[in-house]
């Protein structure tokens, strides 16, 4: 049974999408852990409490110090002892500890088709403005394993979604969750949790 803890900053549509997967059978051998989030008033935590999961909400804003909010993150994802970390829509850099205890454990939703769109200051809706800005016709979502870059890890799988005239970033964002970021993820944890896909070496 793979332990998966899932961490979130905002609305939680890619945790809910996890919940509803595993709920409807296309998630087996898995169980949510923990969620842990940097923003006391994110709906995800309301998400999670419903589905009855153990949450954790710590501000860096409560700590004099980042490397001390750091040290409060980690511990609390190592009292879940997970097998695999999970961040949907999580917008804190992950840190070097982190990655180095859970290195090839860590996976990402990226709102585009990595390369494209990505990389610092690359998240929300500010990837959908780019990509409508640039005109591309294309765009979609990736999973992506984790590394000490942004967004720089090896992809995991990717999922094209169609750019129609007269979008907006917010009609495109949607069409991207709903297209792909809710199919990838889930999919993703899936394949993981029954040795369909091996962590980078
Ligand atoms: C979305 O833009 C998603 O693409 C990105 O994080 C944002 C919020 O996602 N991964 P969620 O609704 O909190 O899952």
């Amino acid at each position: 049974m793979l332990k998966a803890a899932v961490c979130v900053s905002g609305g939680g549509t890619n945790l809910q999408a996890i919940m509803d997967a595993l709920k409807d059978g296309r998630i087996t051998n898995t169980e949510l852990v923990g969620v842990f989030s940097n923003n006391p008033n994110a709906y995800a935590l309301t998400r999670a409490q419903n589905g009855g999961i153990p949450c954790k909400a710590l501000s860096p804003r409560d700590f004099p110090q980042r490397k001390e909010f750091e040290d409060a993150f980690l511990a609390t994802i190592r009292e879940w002892d997970p097998d695999l970390i999970v961040l949907a829509g999580f917008l804190v850099i992950i840190p070097e500890e982190m990655i180095r205890i859970y290195r090839g454990r860590i996976i990402n939703i990226h709102p585009s088709l990595i390369p494209s769109f990505c990389g610092t200051g690359f998240y929300g809706l500010k990837v959908h403005e780019e990509a409508l800005k640039r005109g591309v016709k294309v765009t979609g979502a990736t999973v992506h394993f984790v590394d000490e870059g942004t967004d720089t890890g090896r992809i995991i799988a990717q999922k094209a979604v169609e750019v129609l005239p007269g979008d907006t970033p917010e009609v495109l964002q949607k069409r991207v969750m709903e297209q792909a970021e809710w199919i990838l993820l889930p999919k993703a944890i899936d394949d993981i949790a029954n040795g369909r896909i091996q962590s980078p070496e």
